[in-house]
């Protein structure tokens, strides 16, 4: 009832894990896997071992998470063991990926074997990446152009809400040739100690993410349905069935979820027999909902 194809690939149900949580081991990615997730997809890799933003580099705060993690992975030279194992999953392994510019992209595309690549064009703390590109419609077509050129799977860009107009951000992936874009990465925010004075995470700011994130990107996931042709997954606050819902109302083909993922790893199964459940007692399909906020 819940399986869809997205950018050709097969997946048993829309909900899928977001890069950044439980995504550095394959063990921990196969284990999301074997709760229910209809794909996964990695902490975010670049070209070289990064030991990220010094500690504290999370914070809860009232309405969500704070982190400025400052992108640590292995390098894509120590990944593809881990994408190996979390393919035992028996699920859709996708590769989030990071650099600097359209060479480091497609390098590292090219010498991982995954189900499809995210590129992370779109973290909001980290020096030289993320945002700090993602935020130049030029930058974001060529290197969506270039790992297009360089691998055969699909490719997702995702995209950064700290702009002021995600649409033409998305329209320039678009035209780099993305199979779908990934609507939102965390917004840019700040908690200081009041004791202290001082900012809370080591690096100052960082990226607000759950619950109080889910309007914003819900407002993007719509923005983007309605100007661009290729599909638009949504992220941001999903923490129940009702939230993966409205996300597919606004026109999203599938969800990603992160910051409810660490309270609950049994939210994929919870989320999608809540959706099942909804579906039948509305006598509805996932393509009867799929955008229909567009139709009033
Ligand atoms: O710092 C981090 O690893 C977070 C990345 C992101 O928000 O994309």
């Amino acid at each position: 009832m819940l399986s869809i194809t997205l950018t050709g690939l097969k997946l048993k149900n829309p909900l899928m894990l977001a890069a950044g949580i439980m995504g550095t081991t394959g063990g921990s990615l196969k284990r999301v896997a074997e709760s229910g997730a209809g794909a996964v997809v990695t902490k975010s890799i670049g070209l070289e071992p990064k030991s990220g933003h010094s500690n504290p580099s999370m914070v809860e705060v009232d309405c969500g998470y704070l982190n400025a993690m400052g992108l640590p992975n292995p390098s894509y030279k120590n990944f593809q063991e881990e994408i190996d194992t979390a393919k035992e999953g028996d699920v859709p392994v996708i590769a989030s990926i990071f650099g600097g510019c359209s060479l480091d992209f497609s390098e590292i595309a090219s010498a991982l074997r995954a189900d499809a690549f995210e590129l992370n064009v779109s973290c909001p703390h980290a020096h030289g990446y993320g945002s700090e590109i993602g935020t130049d419609q030029a930058l974001v077509e060529d290197i969506t152009r270039a790992v297009k050129d360089a691998v055969k799977v699909p490719v997702w860009v995702k995209l950064t809400p700290n702009v002021t107009d995600i649409k033409s951000i998305g329209l320039a992936a678009e035209h780099g040739g993305a199979d779908a874009v990934v609507a939102i990465n965390t917004i840019r925010g700040m908690a200081i100690d009041i004791e202290s004075g001082y900012p809370i995470l080591g690096n100052k700011f960082g990226g607000l993410s759950g619950r109080a994130i889910k309007p914003v990107a819900i407002k993007c996931v719509y923005d983007l349905y309605e100007t661009l042709d290729i599909p638009v997954i949504g992220v941001g606050g999903i923490s129940d069935w009702r939230d993966a819902v409205e996300f597919i109302m606004a026109g999203a083909q599938a969800v990603e979820i992160g910051s409810a993922v660490g309270n609950n790893i049994n939210i994929f199964n919870d989320i999608s027999s809540g959706m099942e459940a909804f579906l039948e007692e509305k006598e509805w399909t996932l393509d009867d909902i799929y955008g229909v906020a567009h139709e009033v």
